[in-house]
């Protein structure tokens, strides 16, 4: 009976063109963006959808600082923070994390997910008068967070600040509230509107928490993200990020003052009972993010190269997506089958990776590619990028409007 329904649910799926496929590839360290396709004796592919976005997983600086950790401290952490002792990894990491964001103090949580998911969850129920107003394209990582507790809940319209304004309003001065946002909005490629939202929850008394986790390592000063690149670090409660992105390892981070990094560090179940990140990943985030921040022609070449893409589609006639400003890249394509079999055929006839966004990622009618160019994206893999694109594109008639001469 139950496997009956798992079938039946799972074929529904497959109808819809939803199902998510796995591709299977293997990096290989040193090459990036090269992979090599499992299923295909390894033909070699160039990747353009990954979330390292700096190509820091392969930097020989984090490298060798994993490699150092793990000869030291061994594989696992052997726990949660709690219970098996909290190495001085964390400390360092937790300090530069602060630092970096100007912020009192920060805490390491083992993903990104969860940093969002267990900290706004423990938030919502120490003070379980606070109204959460979130935006309505906010990530799964905070949506799962607001649902798992019985807060009074206000959806905002994406970066509509009068929308926002006007449930601000809504509630008396003095009753406790958070605005969540992200900063860089991962599907769409735009920026919030920081500053607007910051002096909104100023006049009407809220606390501001801010998800920068496409923004870090990318934008501002040292990388430290949209909020440092206004200066209005500061000015926000609650920052959290990724070391998955950017970063290029894993595991995820807020930062904030004392009180509220050690109320979550206290109270947050999420938190507590979880075991830690390996030492050698902190070790690894620690040395990634000094990198980043001393190195500012990552930043510079990405965003050289993002300009190239920008370029190129546009002498192409391909549409990204109006309110990108930022280094991701999307396609609309509007439909889940064609955004598939583009995906097959940009793989299979042009050896180049990008993953279709389907729903629930993306809303369904809104099927898309997202482009992630990285700093080591040769001129050469941008211009097979665009002819491929082009190519697929007029092949299965998906932007028939795409320049057919120039190739
Ligand atoms: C906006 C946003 N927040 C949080 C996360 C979760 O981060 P992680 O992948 O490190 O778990 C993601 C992941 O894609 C994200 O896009």
């Amino acid at each position: 009976m139950y496997q009956k329904y798992l079938r039946d649910k799972l074929e529904k799926l497959k109808l819809s063109g939803q199902y998510r496929n796995f591709t299977y590839l293997n990096r290989i360290c040193g090459q990036y963006p090269l992979a090599q396709l499992r299923s295909e004796k390894n033909k070699s592919v160039v990747v353009w959808c990954s979330n390292d976005y700096l190509g820091m997983s392969e930097n020989d600086t984090v490298l060798q600082e994993m490699h150092k950790a793990i000869d030291r401290y061994g594989a696992g952490s052997g726990g949660s923070r709690n219970i098996s002792g909290s190495y001085e990894m964390y400390e360092h990491l937790e300090s530069e994390l602060a630092q970096w964001h100007k912020k009192e103090a920060a805490l390491v949580f083992p993903t990104g997910f969860t940093s969002n998911d267990a900290t706004i969850q423990c938030l919502l129920r120490l003070f379980p008068e606070l109204v959460v107003i979130s935006d309505e394209l906010n990530h799964a990582s905070i949506v799962n967070g607001i649902r798992a507790t019985k807060n009074n809940r206000e959806i905002f319209q994406h970066n509509d600040i009068e929308h926002l304004e006007q449930i601000l309003k809504k509630y008396p001065y003095n009753r406790p509230k958070i605005i969540i946002f992200e900063s860089v909005y991962s599907m769409d490629g735009d920026i919030s509107p920081v500053e607007e939202i910051i002096s909104l929850a100023k006049k009407y008394n809220s606390l501001t928490y801010l998800d920068e986790v496409h923004a870090v390592g990318i934008y501002g000063p040292e990388g430290a993200g949209i909020a440092a690149e206004r200066n209005i670090s500061e000015q926000i409660d609650i920052i959290q990020g990724t070391m998955a992105k950017s970063i290029g390892i894993i595991g995820g981070y807020i930062a904030s003052s004392n009180e509220f990094i050690d109320s979550i560090r206290s109270f947050s179940t999420g938190f507590i009972f979880t075991t830690s990140l390996p030492p050698s990943v902190t070790a690894g985030c620690l040395a990634s993010i000094r990198y980043i921040k001393e190195n500012n022609y990552l930043r510079e070449q990405l965003y050289l190269n993002t300009s190239r893409i920008r370029v190129l589609f546009k002498e192409k006639n391909i549409p990204l997506m109006a309110g990108s400003q930022t280094h991701i890249l999307p396609v609309m394509i509007g439909n889940a089958q064609d955004c598939r079999n583009a995906a097959e055929r940009l793989l299979q006839v042009h050896s180049i990776y990008i993953q279709p966004i389907n729903y629930p990622s993306v809303p369904i009618g809104t099927e898309r590619f997202r482009i992630n160019v990285t700093p080591n994206h040769t001129l050469e893999q941008i211009e097979q990028l665009a002819d491929a694109v082009q190519e697929v594109f007029q092949y299965l008639n998906i932007y028939p409007f795409i320049n057919k001469t120039k190739k």
